[in-house]
């Protein structure tokens, strides 16, 4: 594979997958500003709910990451055709689908009007955005055409916006601005263009192997998620996550794992600035009990200050990684035959 070659590379991602990675910093700034409308009224929320599922459910993973530490209510992420007992009038619901007719998605939804909760939409359309429109509940209308998974900007930064002008949050706009920028150089020097790319590299280290990605801290949890997604959609390939300090607690034993099958494991560790010392004490000596075993180990530093920022870079570094690992392995990044075979089986076989 030539990555200097973009002939080569438009023949081998002919969908554009390497474009709309590129795009993330863009797609950020647009989907900020991306309108509620109609708009969400004054709300004191008990608790916010983000519904949604694959790639329109990292968006309320990520919301959790960002609001965790400050927000005083529970803010919680629903993947499940169930939404939980506590939901209620009370509640603050993102129903996120991006084609919406996500059943598990939209199941939980219709649950979550039903007991009178305020209820946002974020979708490109299909029944969930009919399902708002007849409800009268607010929509983010989101652009239409991409793979959910490359459409995650969208997908997740309208509920942070939407939560900072209905005062429930303080505005994220700084933060917002500092992650763009920090962005547009990240796509930059990871992309092919530069020939020293970092990301290259680390999916040249990969070939052949199993990814297992390890966040040092529960904040970056989500970003270890979004690793292992896009490795399994973009590059075709097994891979799995795990985060400090829980890993330390049953799956450092598992590596224990016979020589032959610990050396087709590489670690990713996805480092962050604000990790906390002790979380950094557990990563040295666990690389030393334990992933000194792997075929490789690489660690990934997140970028910036805010926690946007350090979510996205992280992100952006993953998703970048994904798609060379594809190109390498010879497979589209595009598309998602299982998926699309799986949701046909379904339907099928009726409605839920
Ligand atoms: O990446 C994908 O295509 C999936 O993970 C989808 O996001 C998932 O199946 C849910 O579909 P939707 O995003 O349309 O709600």
């Amino acid at each position: 594979m030539n990555f200097n070659d973009a002939s080569e590379i438009r023949r081998r991602d002919p969908s554009g997958m390497l474009d709309l990675i590129r795009r993330l910093p863009d797609m950020c700034a647009e989907a900020w500003r991306l309108p509620v409308e109609p708009s969400l009224p004054a709300v004191r929320p008990a608790n916010i709910v983000a519904l949604g599922m694959g790639g329109s459910g990292i968006g309320g993973d990520l919301l959790r990451a960002v609001l965790n530490d400050d927000a005083s209510i529970p803010v919680v992420a629903v993947k499940d055709y169930r939404a939980p007992g506590f939901l209620g009038p009370t509640s603050l619901v993102f129903a996120c689908s991006y084609s919406g007719n996500t059943e598990e998605t939209l199941a939980a939804y219709d649950q979550a009007a039903g007991r009178g909760a305020t209820c946002v939409v974020v979708t490109s359309g299909g029944d969930l955005l009919r399902a708002a429109r007849d409800r009268g509940h607010p929509a983010v209308v989101v652009p239409k055409g991409l793979p959910p998974r490359a459409a995650l900007a969208y997908l997740f930064i309208p509920m942070l916006a939407a939560l900072g002008r209905a005062g429930v949050i303080p505005s994220l706009e700084t933060e917002m601005r500092e992650a763009v920028e920090i962005l547009k150089g990240m796509t930059r020097r990871l992309g092919p263009d530069d020939a020293s790319s970092p990301a290259r590299r680390l999916a040249e280290r990969l070939q052949g192997q199993i990814p297992v990605i390890y966040s040092s801290s529960p904040f970056l949890e989500p970003v270890a998620q979004r690793w292992k997604d896009q490795f399994n959609e973009n590059a075709k390939t097994f891979s799995v996550w795990n985060t400090f300090p829980e890993l330390n607690h049953n799956e450092t034993v598992g590596w224990g794992v016979d020589e032959t099958l610990a050396r087709t494991i590489h670690v990713i560790i996805l480092r962050d600035r604000a990790e906390p010392a002790r979380l950094a004490q557990r990563v040295s000596i666990t690389k030393d009990l334990a992933f000194r075993r792997a075929a490789g180990v690489d660690e990934i530093q997140s970028e910036g200050e805010g926690k946007l920022a350090r979510l996205l870079s992280s992100i952006c570094y993953g998703d970048m990684t994904s798609w060379y690992l594809a190109l390498l392995r010879g497979v589209d990044p595009t598309p998602v035959p299982v998926i699309e075979e799986l949701k046909k089986r379904l339907a099928e076989m009726g409605a839920v």
